[in-house]
């Protein structure tokens, strides 16, 4: 176990408990020189905490016309929050476990994936799917009503619930679109191009009429209805005519209370590639340094594409060709690269996806088979709330072409409260397993997808983070606590 992917984590964060132990012995005194590193990042533990309040972002990103405000689901600045009250962390990291299966289930069981279409996606028993934590605001139909949808580099189309609920659709917190009210709204033939693209059972022969679609995320997760299309407003000047989205009459499962998805995977069907004449397939988004903040989602170049982002190749994993492929070369810690050989990372393959909270990496560094933590998910947690400053060493991914990120400190733990601080990364159950480079990952950096360039994009500083006068409040809510 010596050359252990997760060993040496540990022991490069062993660094980290010495130095919270020497800041315990010196006070206030030096939180850092003994190791002489300027990577490695001093921060107030308070810092780490999400506030109760929200910022939202006043970057310039927010003025650029086709974007959109980016609010985490459990956040303050989200109206979805009152009803998920308490946040159950729990009940997060299961539904991230659960995506990561089915994620990885596509790749593992290649006869069924093939078959799979690009909507209608395999239903596995047991298996729901966290549809991701990210939400945005758009408009949708004439006049135009405000819908609240997680938004999904891994799902192919945009639904949303619509009236008559056919079958039940969920509780969600804006009113359910109705269709008759809309006077842009029409159906999709099931002899158009369109529905062809949906799924190979539905529509040919049998078409008669409306092109019905059904998405089942697991077994009780699924929207069914009919494919249509409508005006998408994105912003005051941007509008998208003839939208194709699912207006889903029937919908069940693990949605919060947003109002449906929006699909930005690498389909025919997602708003990527509906868009493709005037956004010319680019997007990009800023995840914020915490649910207090927000971040956006932009589509197109909008002119101001950030000159510090640096490009690593877009792929497609076979079996997962809906999400986004990126070759993850290796991981240094401090600076030191980890042993591991590139292969283990290419062998495997890995995605980078905005549904997934935690970045699943191989378990070893030599094909070593370890089994993953049966208790939690993490590996490595951390008790800080008698501690006033962390000292936090760098953790550096290296992508394909030379790119190297410097994770943003919010990439780097899962913060349920100051005395459970986690690593947020974890072991697949195999060094086959697909590796995931997750949403805590991404928090700050402007992620662009240059899905016709075959690229993607980071650069740092996409939206705000969370150094800044609120912490003061997070220390002190700390000290009341003890
Ligand atoms: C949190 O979610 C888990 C899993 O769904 C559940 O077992 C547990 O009772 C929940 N805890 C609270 C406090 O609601
Ligand atoms: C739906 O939400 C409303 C408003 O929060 C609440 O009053 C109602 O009880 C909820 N219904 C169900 C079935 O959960
Ligand atoms: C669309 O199709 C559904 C199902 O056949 C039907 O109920 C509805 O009236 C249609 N709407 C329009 C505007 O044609
Ligand atoms: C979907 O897109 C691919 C290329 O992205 C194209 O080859 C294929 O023909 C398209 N499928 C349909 C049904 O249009
Ligand atoms: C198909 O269309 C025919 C003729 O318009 C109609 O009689 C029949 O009920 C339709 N079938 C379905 C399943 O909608």
């Amino acid at each position: 176990m010596e050359g252990s992917f997760f060993c040496v984590f540990r022991r490069a964060l062993l660094f980290l408990s010495l130095h919270v132990l020497m800041i315990c012995f010196m006070h206030q005194g030096y939180t850092y020189g003994v190791e002489g590193k300027i990577t490695s990042r001093t921060v107030p533990v308070g810092s780490l905490l999400p506030s109760t309040s929200c910022s939202p972002s006043t970057t310039k990103a927010s003025n650029r016309k086709s974007t959109l405000e980016v609010i985490h689901k459990h956040g303050p600045c989200s109206q979805l929050v009152q009803d998920q009250n308490p946040l159950n962390h729990t009940k997060i990291l299961l539904q991230d476990e659960s995506r990561v299966k089915w994620i990885q289930s596509k790749s593992s069981n290649s006869k069924d994936s093939l078959k799979a279409s690009a909507v209608t996606l395999p239903v596995k028993s047991g298996i729901t799917i966290g549809t991701g934590n990210y939400l945005v605001k758009v408009g949708l139909g004439t006049p135009k009503k405000d819908l609240t949808l997680i938004f999904d580099t891994g799902s192919p189309l945009t639904w949303t619930q619509c009236k008559p609920c056919v079958g039940s659709c969920y509780n969600q917190s804006d009113p359910i679109f109705n269709p008759s009210r809309s006077s842009s709204y029409a159906n999709v033939s099931c002899a158009s191009t369109a529905c062809s693209q949906l799924s190979s059972g539905q529509g040919g022969s049998r078409c008669n009429g409306t092109c019905p679609y059904s998405i089942r995320y697991g077994d009780d997760s699924f929207s069914i209805g009919f494919l249509a299309t409508e005006k998408l407003t994105i912003s005051p000047t941007e509008m998208i005519d003839n939208f194709e989205f699912g207006c889903g009459e029937n919908n069940q499962g693990l949605f919060g209370r947003a109002a449906g998805l929006i699909g930005l995977s690498d389909s025919n069907i997602s708003i990527v590639e509906q868009t493709a004449a005037k956004y010319d397939k680019y997007f990009s988004y800023c995840l914020p340094s915490s649910t207090s903040f927000t971040g956006h989602l932009t589509f197109g170049k909008d002119g101001r594409a950030p000159c510090s982002v640096s490009f690593t190749p877009l792929s497609t994993v076979p079996q997962n060709s809906e999400f986004y492929g990126i070759s993850i070369i290796g991981i240094s810690v401090e600076g030191k690269p980890l042993s591991i050989p590139s292969t283990v990372f290419s062998n495997a393959g890995a995605v980078i996806d905005s549904g997934t909270v935690i970045t699943r990496l191989p378990p070893t560094a030599d094909g070593e088979y370890t089994t993953a933590p049966a208790v939690s998910l993490f590996d490595t947690c951390y008790d800080f709330s008698k501690e006033s400053t962390v000292v936090i060493p760098s953790i550096t991914f290296s992508f394909a072409e030379g790119v190297n990120i410097d994770l943003d400190h919010s990439g780097i733990f899962y913060v349920e409260d100051a005395s459970h601080v986690c690593l947020a990364f974890a072991a697949n159950a195999a060094d086959s397993d697909l590796v995931i480079y997750g949403n805590t990952q991404q928090r700050t950096f402007e992620v662009v997808y240059d899905v016709a360039g075959r690229k993607l994009g980071f650069g740092p500083n996409g939206c705000p983070k969370m150094d800044g006068p609120k912490r003061k409040l997070s220390v002190d809510m700390l000290n009341v606590r003890n």
